[in-house]
Parts: structure tokens; C-alpha cells; sequence
């Protein structure tokens, strides 16, 4: 497999086609989205896997967002792989090595909605349950959370929002 490298601001447009591709144009109708609009993903945790004639084969972001407006989380995704090249390892790894990642810079929580048996294994769990709520409508199963931090998400509920411009998505 070719490396996991941190994304370059070159990428963008090849980003955007992979994620036209794997996820349809349609994807900006998702909740999701309306907590990325006008926020900056975290440049730290954006990774790429690009083959040695620079082709981005995959790729995922995270972006800051709030619980309860109080406490910080990160979002992950999206995380897409091109579809030559699913099924090799690429999608495990870039999680493994961006969680990782998240963890070692102060992250404490975290966040996303995708398909519970994928993500399931790296230790997410059912983000309702906890009493976390997203601000439009999502399946109920997709959406899901993971503690960082041991202990992090004790007392936290409430609503997801948009983090404020500027504002540092770790608990500090
Ligand atoms: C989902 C995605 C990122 C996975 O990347 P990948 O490099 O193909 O995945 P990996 O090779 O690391 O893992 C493959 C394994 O995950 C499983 N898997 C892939 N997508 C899955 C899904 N949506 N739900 C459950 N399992 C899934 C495969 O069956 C395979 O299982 P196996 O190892 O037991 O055979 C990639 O398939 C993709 O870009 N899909 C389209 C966009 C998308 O749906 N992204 C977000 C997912 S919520």
C-alpha cells in the first residue's frame, strides 16, 4: 500500500472528484455538511494516500464541531477511497492513523454518521444513547461516537453544532 501522508492544499480538487465519486454530488444535502459549511477542517488530521504519479486514491477530513455548545469534538469525515482500489486496507488505515492522530494532538472526543459495522471495531458507539443529538435528521444507528479520552463524554449531551470560526476544537 502507498503511504499515509498529511493532505496538501494541491489536493483539493482532486479531493472533491473522489468524493463526487464515492459518495454522488447529492452529498452536500446531508446533515453532516450543514456543521462543515463556512468551518475549516482540521488541517492537522487531514490525511491523503496519493500513488507515486500523485493520484489521490483516498482521502479523510475531520472538522471541529460542539456538544451541548460547550464541549469540543471532532468530526470525522468524509473518508473516501477510489473505487479501483476499496477492499485493500486503505480506509482501515487512514482512520487507525487519523484517530491516532486525534488522540496524540488533545482531541477527546469523537464523532461521525456512516455504517455502524465499519466502524463498530475502532470503538465507536451508538452516539444516542449517550444522549447526543444531531441538528437534523439522521438514522439513528449511523450515528455514532467514540471517547479519546477515558472519561471524556461523562456528563456530555446535548446537541452537536457548527464549532465558532477560530475556535480550538480540543478541550484545553
Ligand atoms: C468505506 C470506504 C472508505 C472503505 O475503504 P476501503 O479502503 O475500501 O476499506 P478497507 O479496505 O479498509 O476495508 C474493507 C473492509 O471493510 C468492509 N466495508 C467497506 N465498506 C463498508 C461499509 N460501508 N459497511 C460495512 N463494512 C464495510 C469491507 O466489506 C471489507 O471487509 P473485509 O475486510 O471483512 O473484507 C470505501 O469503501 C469508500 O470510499 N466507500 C464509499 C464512500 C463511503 O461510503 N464512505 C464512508 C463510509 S460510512
Amino acid at each position: 500500500m502507498f503511504p499515509i501522508v498529511p493532505e496538501r492544499s494541491t489536493d483539493a480538487a482532486q479531493i472533491e472528484n473522489l468524493l463526487d465519486i464515492t459518495f454522488g454530488s447529492e452529498r452536500t444535502k446531508k446533515t453532516v455538511y450543514r456543521l462543515r459549511e463556512g468551518v475549516a477542517h482540521v488541517k492537522s488530521l487531514a490525511f491523503v494516500v496519493r500513488d507515486p504519479e500523485g493520484r489521490v486514491l483516498g482521502s479523510i477530513r475531520y472538522w471541529p464541531v460542539t456538544i451541548g455548545e460547550q464541549t469540543a469534538a471532532v468530526m470525522l469525515g468524509p473518508v473516501a477511497v477510489h473505487p479501483d482500489y476499496q477492499g485493500q486496507g486503505i480506509g482501515r488505515a487512514l482512520i487507525r492513523h487519523s484517530l491516532y492522530a486525534a488522540t496524540r494532538q488533545g482531541h477527546r472526543i469523537c464523532i461521525l454518521v456512516g455504517d455502524k459495522p465499519y466502524y463498530e471495531p475502532f470503538g465507536f458507539s451508538n452516539a444516542a444513547d449517550r444522549g447526543l443529538e444531531m441538528p437534523g435528521w439522521v438514522e439513528r444507528e449511523r450515528f455514532q461516537v467514540m471517547e479519546l479520552a477515558p472519561g471524556a463524554l461523562t456528563d456530555v449531551r446535548g446537541m452537536v453544532g457548527k464549532a465558532k470560526a477560530g475556535r480550538r476544537s480540543r478541550a484545553a
